[in-house]
């Protein structure tokens, strides 16, 4: 992880704490670390999710890799340590979010266990849910939205995920989301009931 550089920095302690933003929202900061191959459905679940959440009158927010890497993280590529940049930047955000009081949702590839399991320390065990979106290469491959596995397999994409650069599988997520047979609506519903059984839909 990157070392402080700046020093005679001092934290303050704000009078508004997480508790009293959780109380005023009628829910609980949570970080849903969604994480699987580019097609597994991640972005869409999370999409779906999002707007289930919002109709039920509770705020979130999705951080999407494709998004995010058109500003915040503009300036990384998809080298391992840029991979691992990417999120470590996202875990800090996302960290952020949660403690505003915000459902906050991520999707993206996070290839490496290491980094996932940064932002559940930075985040703390009770606030932090990985979501598996567990799909074979075959049915990302088919799926190929973005046409990146055809670039990929011709050779024209170097270091992509599933095909020529790495993807370590969680060992013990939370939850997993099988998109290879669960319809994105099915999908969405088992993270609801998982947020409602934890209690993070209320105060
Ligand atoms: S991560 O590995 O650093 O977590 P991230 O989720 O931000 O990746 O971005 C993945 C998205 O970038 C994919 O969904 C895909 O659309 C696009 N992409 C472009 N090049 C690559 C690549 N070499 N490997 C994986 N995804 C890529």
């Amino acid at each position: 992880m990157k070392e402080q550089k700046a020093t005679n920095v001092t934290w303050h302690i704000h009078r508004v704490k997480r508790e009293k933003r959780e109380s005023l929202l009628k829910q609980k900061g949570v970080v849903l670390w969604f994480t699987g191959l580019s097609g597994s459905g991640k972005s869409t679940i999370a999409n779906e999710l999002a707007h289930k959440l919002h109709s039920m009158g509770h705020i979130s927010y999705v951080l999407d890799g494709d998004n995010v890497r058109h500003g915040l993280n503009k300036d990384l590529g998809f080298s391992p340590e840029d991979r691992n940049e990417n999120i470590r930047r996202i875990s800090e955000v996302a960290n952020l979010f949660a403690d505003a009081g915000i459902i906050t949702i991520t999707a993206f590839i996070s290839p490496y266990r290491k980094f996932r399991n940064f932002c559940r320390e930075l985040v703390g065990e009770d606030r932090f849910i990985e979501i598996y979106a567990k799909a074979s290469i075959k049915t990302c491959e088919n799926r190929d939205t973005k046409g990146l596995y055809e670039k990929a397999r011709a050779g024209v994409i170097k270091d992509f995920t599933g095909i020529n650069a790495p993807y370590e599988e969680p060992e013990k997520p939370e939850l997993v989301v099988d998109t290879d047979k669960e319809t994105v609506e099915e999908s969405t519903e088992k993270v609801l009931k998982k947020l409602k059984e934890l209690g993070y839909l209320e105060a």
